[in-house]
């Protein structure tokens, strides 16, 4: 089993993307679009020898401000296992890789939300949860927080450079204006 990272969904072969849509149309009927681009998307999938892809997620990245300082934060979007391949540490592996993948490419962080019930399984992957923190998604004429009615959210991260380290308890128990956007309104 191979982690593939490619540098835009393009770059994606026909046939594994297509299997990489079905995943996420099982995870997410009918709601898997495409990323806006401006996020600059880039895929990660698992696949077996056979070419079957058991897992799959995507890296958006862009710079925020907070605090009045700037830094480039990427974070996953669209994580998902085929159900037929749960439970077996597939999404464990992808998303540590792309844990990896993200400090590779110089990002001062990661930076993403989860249902609270995930949060063990980003953990497990070398993510961390900041407590009480709120990702504010969407654009600042229409903010869309991660502690919205109805959401049951964490704010998972994991800091990178050294002026991101240096800074990250300024990211604890706070609101982060994360701003991706009108397409991948909370990444
Ligand atoms: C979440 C998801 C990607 C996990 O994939 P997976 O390949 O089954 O996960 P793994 O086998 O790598 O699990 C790793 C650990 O996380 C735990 N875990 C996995 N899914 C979980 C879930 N839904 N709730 C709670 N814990 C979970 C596992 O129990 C395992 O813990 P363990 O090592 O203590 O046994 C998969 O269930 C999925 O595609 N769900 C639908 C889409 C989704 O919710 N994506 C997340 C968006 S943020």
């Amino acid at each position: 089993m191979k982690v593939r990272t490619y540098e835009t969904e393009g770059e994606v072969p026909a046939e594994l993307c297509v299997q990489a849509e079905e995943l996420r149309e099982q995870a997410w009927p009918g709601l898997a679009g495409p990323h806006d681009p401006a996020l600059r998307p880039v895929p990660m999938l698992l696949v077996t020898p056979e070419g079957v892809v058991t897992a799959a997620l995507e890296i958006l990245t862009k710079d925020i401000v907070h605090r009045g300082r700037t830094y480039r934060a990427s974070g996953l979007s669209a994580v998902a296992t085929d159900e037929a391949h749960r439970g077996r540490g597939h999404g464990r592996r992808l998303v540590a890789a792309a844990r990896t993948e993200i400090a590779e490419r110089g990002a001062d962080l990661g930076l993403f939300t989860c249902d609270r019930e995930l949060r063990g399984f980003y953990e497990g992957a070398g993510w961390q949860v900041l407590e009480g923190t709120v990702l504010v998604g969407g654009t600042p004429q229409e903010p869309f927080p991660s502690d919205r009615e109805g959401f049951d959210k964490v704010t998972v991260a994991s800091f990178f450079t050294d002026r991101a380290k240096r800074d990250a308890e300024a990211f604890r128990g706070c609101r982060i204006e994360l701003y991706p956007g009108v397409i991948d309104r909370l990444w």
